[in-house]
């Protein structure tokens, strides 16, 4: 065979293999069928064995010539068709710094939060500290020491959750009124958020709710320093033209006890149909805590005299945005609750 013409058919070969070539991959691929170890070149470097010696040195210079071009060929096609991938995934990759941002929903508070992040920072400023009790009581704290008598009927004011024989599910934040008398000596002016539970449910009660207690003990405190206080509070919660009226109640824990009106924030006391025609709108229970339950936590009651109150929070939230079924507030319906973010 002709070595130069074996020269001439290889480099059309590999020009005519490496006409289309895309990717580098495949140039790899080609470079590899010339220049690798069972390539067409080196099968030439293994036929200079076969020639007479005094001609391989001659032939020897052609195929190192010749591998040293295809050498350099490669070299720039690769070169070239690197660049052009690297072009080509820059322009895919290419962002745009001028499109919005994908924007990700931001949440929003429960309306129970927000009125009890309200109530708490109303009664904040009137100087009452957070106290949190436990929601598993037992019944000592939950009935007996709130100067409730242990017999059916007493019991049957509020439908327990048993746990076991002497552990509950408290029915009342006033639980937490005996843990904080038992210790704390007066002053003590203390306001106390939480979950309650009772066997109760239809449109204006669920088994599980929520309570804002509050309690003041101190020398010479009466029935006017709470008035005054609710008073606040209503306008504070209600608006400023709001006013309050106490109305003759029972609980056993408070002597005397009430139950505090404000007057309708709807109509303006006219009547209407959130306060029923009436003109005003149940909202909490209150009263002076009870001697004996002041007796019962080693607080004498001739030195020192208290008031205590009870609100659901759930109520209130529902009174003040105009809620008309409790459901709706445990439900977690987005579409209910985004009505709430300001
Ligand atoms: N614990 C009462 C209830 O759940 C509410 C209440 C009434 C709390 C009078 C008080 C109070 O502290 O003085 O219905």
């Amino acid at each position: 065979m002709d070595v130069n013409e074996k020269i001439k058919l290889i480099e059309e070969q590999i020009e005519s293999a490496v006409n289309d070539v895309k990717s580098s991959k495949t140039l790899q691929e080609i470079k590899m069928r010339f220049l690798g170890k069972t390539g067409e070149i080196s099968s030439m470097m293994k036929y200079m064995r076969e020639v007479p010696p005094e001609q391989r040195p001659s032939l020897g210079k052609v195929l190192n010539v010749l591998r040293e071009k295809v050498e350099e060929r490669f070299d720039k096609l690769e070169t070239a068709i690197k660049e052009l991938e690297l072009k080509k995934r820059y322009s895919e990759e290419k962002i745009d710094v001028t499109l919005p941002a994908l924007s990700s929903p931001d949440g929003a508070y429960h309306p129970n939060t927000l009125i009890k992040n309200e109530l708490i920072s109303i009664f904040a400023g009137m100087g009452f500290e957070i106290f949190e009790g436990p929601e598993i009581e037992n019944d000592y704290y939950n009935i007996t020491a709130l100067n409730t008598p242990k017999d059916p009927p007493a019991r049957d004011m509020q439908d327990t959750f048993y746990l076991a024989e002497d552990l509950l599910l408290r029915t009342q934040t006033s639980a937490g009124q005996i843990r904080v008398m038992e210790n704390k000596k007066p002053p003590i002016k203390i306001l106390s958020p939480g979950k309650v539970y009772r066997s109760d449910d239809d449109a204006t009660h669920s088994p599980m709710f929520s309570q804002m207690e509050g309690l003041v003990v101190d020398k010479g405190i009466t029935l006017c320093d709470l008035k005054g206080m609710l008073d606040e509070f209503a306008r504070k919660i209600f608006g400023d033209s709001v006013k309050t009226r106490l109305r003759p109640s029972y609980f056993p824990f408070t002597e005397p006890s009430v139950e505090v009106d404000v007057s309708c924030f709807e109509c303006g006391g006219k009547g209407c149909r959130l306060c029923k025609g009436t003109g005003w709108i149940e909202v909490l229970g209150a009263g002076m805590v009870n001697r004996r339950v002041l007796e019962g936590c080693g607080i004498d009651p001739d030195e020192y005299t208290g008031f205590a109150f009870g609100m659901g929070i759930e109520r209130i939230a529902m009174l003040k945005y105009g809620i008309n079924n409790m459901k709706l507030l445990f439900e977690g319906d987005t579409r209910f609750l985004k009505q709430f973010k300001d």
